[in-house]
C-alpha cells in the first residue's frame, strides 16, 4: 500500500456473463489459523490472495509455521501443533484486518508467549475490548491503549479457565476469539449469542476433528482437544458476490452469474433482504463442500422496492450494507435500517460514510443512532471519499451503473484487503471503471 488509489465509475453498464468472485475472507483467514495448529499438512484452495487474510499468513509464518504458496489460490500448511508456535522476533502487523486481530487475541492469549499485536490506523481505532474484557476473565493478561485498542500486547500466563460468557453484541469474532482461547484452557468455554452471528469457526473446527457442543444460543467447547490437518475448500465471498448481486439488480439489462459462492445461512442476509426488496436472485447448483453449502447465483435486473429490514438479518448481512444502501438508492420509496449500530465500528463508520457519499451523489439518505432512512430517487455524478473502507469504495463503484455522470471514489488501496482484481473482474463483466494512482 506504497501509493493510493483512486476509482472512476462511469454510468451505461449493464453486468452480464459467469465470474467467479474472490476467495471468502472469513474462511481463509480460518484455514490459516486451524492449518497452523493442526498436526499434520493442510491444503486450501480458492483462498484469498487479498491482503486481511495474507496479514494472518505472514503472522502464522512469523510464529515459525513453514505455510507454502498462496499460488493460484492454493495453500498448505504444515501443522505444528497446539503448541509447537514460537514467539515471534517483532509485532505482529495485521493491517487492516479486524477478524486477524480479535481471533488471534484469543488464540494466543493461553500459549505462554509474549506477542504483540498492530495495525494499520483503522484497525488501531477499532474497540478490542469486547475480546480483551472476556479473555481477561479467562485468566489473560493483554493490555491495550487506555481507549481500549490496539496495539494488543499479550502476555505469558500460566493457564487460562474456561468461562460462560454471555456476549453483549453479536459478533462472530468475539465467540470465535473465545473459543479459541478455550481449546487452552482448563474445563468448558461456553458463549451465549444474542443473535445467530456467522458459523465458520465452529463448522471448521469440526472438519479439523474439534468437537463442538451447542445448546440453543450457546456454543462451547472443552480445553485440552487437538486439531487434526484436512483440506479445505474456499468458496467465492458472498460479501464480495454482494456488489455483484446488487449491480446486476440495478443495472437494467443485467443477467450475471456468480459460480460457487458459500452459501451458509449465517451468511446470506443480503440475498433474503434483496429478495425482500424485488430481486430476481436464483440459486442453483447447490451442494456442501468442506462442510459448507455453496451455490451458483444467477441475477438479473429488476425493479427494486424499499422496505423496512429486519433486524435478525442484521447480523446475517453485516458486511453487505454499504452496498444494500446503494440498491435502496435506486429502489421505489424508502428504506429504514435499525439495530445496526455496529456497523460505526467497522473499518469505517459504515453509516456515516455511506451516508455523507449519498448526500454528495444528491440521494436522501439520514443517518440515524443505529441505521439510516434512505429514499430511492436519481443518482448523480461527484466525487466520494471511502475513508480507506473496501467495501465502501466497492459499493459507489456499483452506485455508476444508475449514476447520471462519473463517480470519482477517493482512498480505493484497501479493496486489495479482500478484493483483489475487483477493477478488472468487474469491467470484464460490463462494469465501466478504472483505477488511477494518485
Ligand atoms: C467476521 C465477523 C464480522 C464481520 C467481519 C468478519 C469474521 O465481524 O464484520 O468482516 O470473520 O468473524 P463481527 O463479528 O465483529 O460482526
Amino acid at each position: 500500500m506504497s501509493s493510493n488509489l483512486r476509482f472512476i465509475a462511469s454510468p451505461g453498464g449493464k453486468l452480464t456473463g459467469e465470474i467467479r468472485v474472490a476467495g471468502d475472507k472469513s474462511i481463509s483467514h480460518r484455514s490459516i489459523m486451524l492449518g497452523a495448529l493442526a498436526e499434520g499438512t493442510t491444503h486450501v484452495s480458492g483462498f484469498l490472495e487479498g491482503e486481511d487474510a495474507l496479514a494472518t499468513l505472514n503472522a502464522f509464518k512469523a510464529m515459525g509455521v513453514q505455510i507454502n504458496g498462496p499460488k493460484d489460490g492454493k495453500v498448505t500448511i504444515h501443522g505444528v501443533g497446539m503448541n509447537g508456535l514460537e514467539a515471534p522476533d517483532a509485532p505482529l502487523d495485521l493491517g487492516n484486518s479486524g477478524t486477524s486481530m480479535r481471533l488471534m487475541s484469543g488464540l494466543l492469549a493461553g500459549q505462554g508467549m509474549e506477542v504483540t499485536l498492530v495495525g494499520d490506523e483503522s484497525l488501531s481505532k477499532r474497540p478490542m475490548k469486547r475480546v480483551t474484557d472476556p479473555l481477561a476473565v479467562m485468566g489473560a493478561e493483554i493490555n491495550t491503549t487506555p481507549k481500549g485498542t490496539a496495539p494488543l500486547v499479550i502476555r505469558p500466563v500460566d493457564g487460562l479457565r474456561g468461562i460462560d460468557y454471555k456476549m453483549p453484541v453479536a459478533s462472530a469474532q468475539v465467540k470465535s476469539c473465545l473459543l479459541l482461547a478455550g481449546m487452552y484452557a482448563d474445563g468448558e468455554t461456553w458463549v451465549t449469542e444474542p443473535a445467530p452471528t456467522r458459523d465458520h469457526t465452529e463448522r471448521m473446527l469440526r472438519g479439523f476433528g474439534y468437537e463442538v457442543m451447542e445448546s440453543g444460543p450457546r456454543r462451547g467447547l472443552r480445553g485440552g482437544g487437538k486439531l487434526t490437518a484436512c483440506d479445505i475448500d474456499v468458496p467465492a465471498d458472498i460479501s464480495s458476490a454482494a456488489f455483484f448481486l446488487v449491480g446486476a439488480s440495478i443495472a437494467e439489462g443485467s443477467d450475471l452469474t456468480l459460480k460457487h459462492v458459500g452459501m451458509n445461512p449465517t451468511r446470506d442476509g443480503v440475498i433474503n433482504i434483496l429478495r425482500l426488496m424485488g430481486a430476481d436472485i436464483e440459486v442453483m447448483n447447490e451442494q456442501e463442500v468442506g462442510g459448507e453449502p455453496v451455490a451458483d447465483l444467477r441475477v438479473r435486473s429488476a425493479k427494486l422496492k424499499g422496505i423496512r429490514i429486519p433486524e435478525e438479518q442484521v447480523p446475517l448481512a453485516i458486511d453487505e450494507f454499504p452496498v444494500l444502501f446503494v440498491a435502496a438508492a435506486c429502489a421505489e420509496g424508502m428504506t429504514v435500517l435499525t439495530g445496526a449500530e455496529e456497523l460505526r465500528v467497522k473499518e469505517s463508520d459504515r453509516i456515516q460514510v455511506m451516508a455523507d457519499g449519498l448526500q454528495t451523489l444528491g440521494v436522501v439518505a439520514k443517518p440515524t443512532e443505529d441505521g439510516i432512512v434512505i429514499h430511492g430517487g436519481p443518482i448523480g455524478s461527484g466525487e466520494v471519499e471511502s475513508h480507506g473502507d473496501h467495501r465502501i469504495a466497492m459499493a459507489f463503484a456499483m452506485a455508476s451503473l444508475r449514476a447520471t455522470g462519473d463517480i470519482t471514489i477517493n482512498d480505493c488501496a484497501n479493496v486489495n484487503t479482500s478484493f483483489p482484481g475487483f477493477v478488472d473482474l468487474a469491467s470484464s463483466v460490463g462494469l465501466n471503471v478504472r483505477s488511477e494512482d494518485v
